[in-house]
């Protein structure tokens, strides 16, 4: 009986292996070695401190997807928003395209990994109008490396926008919300912040969506003060609303806020 079993799993054993598809059994192998591979590129220290300038600039992309508008409150002049923002930058001490580790150890056939975002240096971009006080808890989110170096992260993120709201003209004219973005203490001689693209993504807005937002475009704008030679870069999209017109005169600070698309 026993032998039974023992003959019949072997046997099992021996058929699932001729079975599973090479391609798992790789990634398998694959994901081994992707551990390896992070222990040999992984140094604690190197999340606290920015990457080298490549070519004496260090470049960080920024772009945005506007996924879902919330809520905007008339009163607080301000409106909420689920954004989905993707950054990318070059972090050249985690790249492993043609290194050689520990004498005769290479990686690569690996393209990619990913891992937890808490464990590598990310830049300090904020929202400079973004009123919330605490910060929606991202650090479970992974980061994916390429061989070079090149690192991309998406991140979901809440907003609470404060926008001056003209309750005059609302919700008869079209309203637009500012959002600044730019890094908190690094200017652009330290971190040059580049857009990915002229607007804000809307694609993944669902269509069905009771909000609307008409269109976002951005521009990227490089201040220089007075007192310094660096520049400052920040991306600012201007996020313009328009209320549904079911919103009648005189009923409009009793209906809810509807957007036409
Ligand atoms: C950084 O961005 C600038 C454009 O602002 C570009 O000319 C330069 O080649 C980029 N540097 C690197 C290392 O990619
Ligand atoms: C840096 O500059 C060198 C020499 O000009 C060039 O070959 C290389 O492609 C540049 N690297 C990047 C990432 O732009
Ligand atoms: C790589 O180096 C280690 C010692 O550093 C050695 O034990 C191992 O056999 C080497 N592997 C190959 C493929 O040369
Ligand atoms: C970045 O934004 C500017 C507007 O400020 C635009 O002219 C440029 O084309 C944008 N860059 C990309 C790569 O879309």
């Amino acid at each position: 009986m026993r032998l039974k079993t023992a003959l019949f799993s072997a046997l099992l054993s021996t058929l699932l292996l001729q079975l599973l598809p090479p391609a798992l059994m790789q990634s398998v192998h694959e994901s081994s070695s992707a551990d390896l591979l992070f222990s040999k590129i992984y140094d604690a220290h190197l999340s606290m401190i920015p990457p080298p300038k490549v070519n004496g600039t260090f470049n960080v992309t920024f772009d945005m997807a506007i996924a879902q508008l919330l809520e905007l409150d008339e009163l607080k002049q301000t409106v909420s928003m689920l954004t989905w923002r993707r950054m990318s930058w070059y972090d050249t001490r985690l790249s492993w395209r043609g290194r050689v580790f520990d004498g005769n150890l290479s990686f690569n056939s690996i393209s990619s990994i990913k891992i937890p975002n808490s464990q590598i240096w990310k830049p300090d971009l904020v929202v400079y109008n973004d009123v919330r006080k605490t910060e929606l808890d991202w650090s479970l989110y992974y980061a994916s490396i390429q061989s070079d170096g090149l690192i991309r992260l998406n991140t979901p993120q809440l907003m609470k926008l404060s926008c001056p709201i003209n309750v005059q003209l609302f919700p008869y004219d079209k309203q637009v919300c500012r959002m600044k973005i730019g890094s908190w203490t690094m200017d652009g001689f330290e971190l040059n912040l580049l857009n990915a693209s002229t607007h804000a993504d809307l694609s993944s807005m669902a269509e069905d969506n009771e909000f609307c937002l008409v269109k976002a475009p951005l521009e990227r704008n490089v201040i220089k003060y007075a007192c310094c030679d660096a520049p400052y870069p920040d991306i600012t999209y201007s996020i313009l609303l328009q209320v549904n017109a079911a919103c009648q005169p005189g009923t409009f600070w009793s209906c809810s806020v509807h957007f036409l698309c």
